[in-house]
């Protein structure tokens, strides 16, 4: 095991701008020596998510804010590697808040939503992205709130994204035409080509409004939704009776939106066509992760479901890789390779 533990903490508060760099600082530590009831887990994988910049700030769903000089809070996958746990053992694979450390020390107790990984079809790296959060908050948001139906219209932005990229296919698998929003025609390029999706329409280039005229002419009945402000006003200006707009983010106003949110002109139509628009968080589904992992493992296996990861490698390029999610930087999960992948 090395000696010295690198772990990023928060330096400064990015109050009202973007992320950078300089918002944290690398400290070393010693690796930790797991006491009764504790084990240590060398990370391999560490997930990045665009709720991260919340955390910094005012904390995010029931989480704490970090205090300053805190380890920054994330997800991650490892190995476990000394244990005096009985219920974890040396070796074994596990993901969960472990933060942003080369090896995390938990007791196992609910808050570090400690899950053994048991679907190992794929690389590890997927526990965080297809099989992990990411892909889960695709399945349930897509299927517990956008309840699509055989020959619907779902509509997804931030298609490209980790858990767009996993959307589009689950509604394909689900029997729905599919149409991606996305920035940029490589990213357009790869949801028609790899990522399921029917169709894709590039926003920073496309009229969206019209396209969907064009792409959706029957109207959208689901629209998955991954960030808010105008994206999410012209799909609401093109929604049918009844349909189900599923507010999963909306990274779009993760900086402007709370002092200057962008002014929907278009959420009457929620109203008068009985249409349904929620929001959702992922942890209140946590009874259910198994029937997600299974049912996307089994995609997997059986060639419906391909998964999309977006690999940094060096724990030094944690920050760069936060970053990268609000410049739409990265094409499916962002991730970083923080130690050698043991398979
Ligand atoms: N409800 C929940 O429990 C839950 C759980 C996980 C994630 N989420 C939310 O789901 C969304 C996707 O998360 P993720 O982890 O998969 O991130 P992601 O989609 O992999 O990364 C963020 C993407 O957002 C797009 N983006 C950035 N700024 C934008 C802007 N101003 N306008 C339009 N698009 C912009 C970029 O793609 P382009 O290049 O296409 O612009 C970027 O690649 C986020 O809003 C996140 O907060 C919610």
């Amino acid at each position: 095991m090395a000696a010295r533990n690198r772990q990023w903490v928060l330096a400064e508060r990015p109050v009202d701008r973007a992320v950078r760099s300089s918002d944290f600082r690398m400290v070393e530590t010693p690796v930790p020596e797991p006491k009764p009831g504790e084990f240590v887990t060398r990370v391999i994988y560490s997930s990045l998510a665009p709720v991260m910049r919340f955390y910094m700030l005012d904390g995010a769903a029931g989480e704490k804010p970090l205090e300053m000089g805190e380890v920054m809070r994330g997800r991650a996958v490892g190995q476990i590697v000394a244990s005096r746990h009985p219920a974890f053992k040396e070796g074994e694979i596990v993901q969960g808040k472990m933060g942003w450390q080369e090896y995390a020390v938990s007791d196992g107790s609910p808050y570090w939503m400690m899950y053994k990984v048991h679907q190992r079809i794929v690389p590890v790296s997927t526990a965080l992205g297809v099989l992990g959060m990411t892909g889960f908050t695709a399945y349930f948001g897509l299927f517990d709130i956008g309840k699509p139906k055989t020959c619907e219209m779902v509509l997804v932005s931030g298609a490209a994204g980790g858990v767009g990229s996993s959307v589009g296919q689950v509604a394909k698998i689900a029997g729905c035409s599919v149409v991606g929003i996305a920035g940029g025609p490589d990213k357009c390029a790869l949801l028609t080509s790899k990522l399921g999706y029917d169709a894709a329409i590039d926003y920073k280039a496309d009229d969206v409004t019209a396209a969907l005229d064009r792409l959706c002419p029957k109207g959208i009945d689901v629209f998955f939704d991954n960030v808010g402000g105008p994206i999410l006003d012209a799909a609401l200006s093109r929604i049918n009776k009844y349909a189900r707009v599923v507010s999963c983010g909306g990274i779009s106003q993760y900086i402007a939106g709370t002092k200057d949110p962008y002014p929907l002109k278009n959420a009457y139509l929620i109203g008068r066509l009985n249409a349904l628009l929620q929001g959702f968080f992922i942890y209140d589904f946590e009874a259910r992760f198994a029937e997600a992992e299974q049912a996307m493992a089994g995609w997997i296996k059986d060639g419906r479901l391909t998964y999309q990861e977006d690999i940094l490698d060096g724990f030094e390029r944690m920050p760069e890789a936060l970053i990268r999610l609000y410049q739409g930087a990265n094409r499916g999960k962002q991730l970083v390779r923080v130690s050698a992948d043991p398979f």
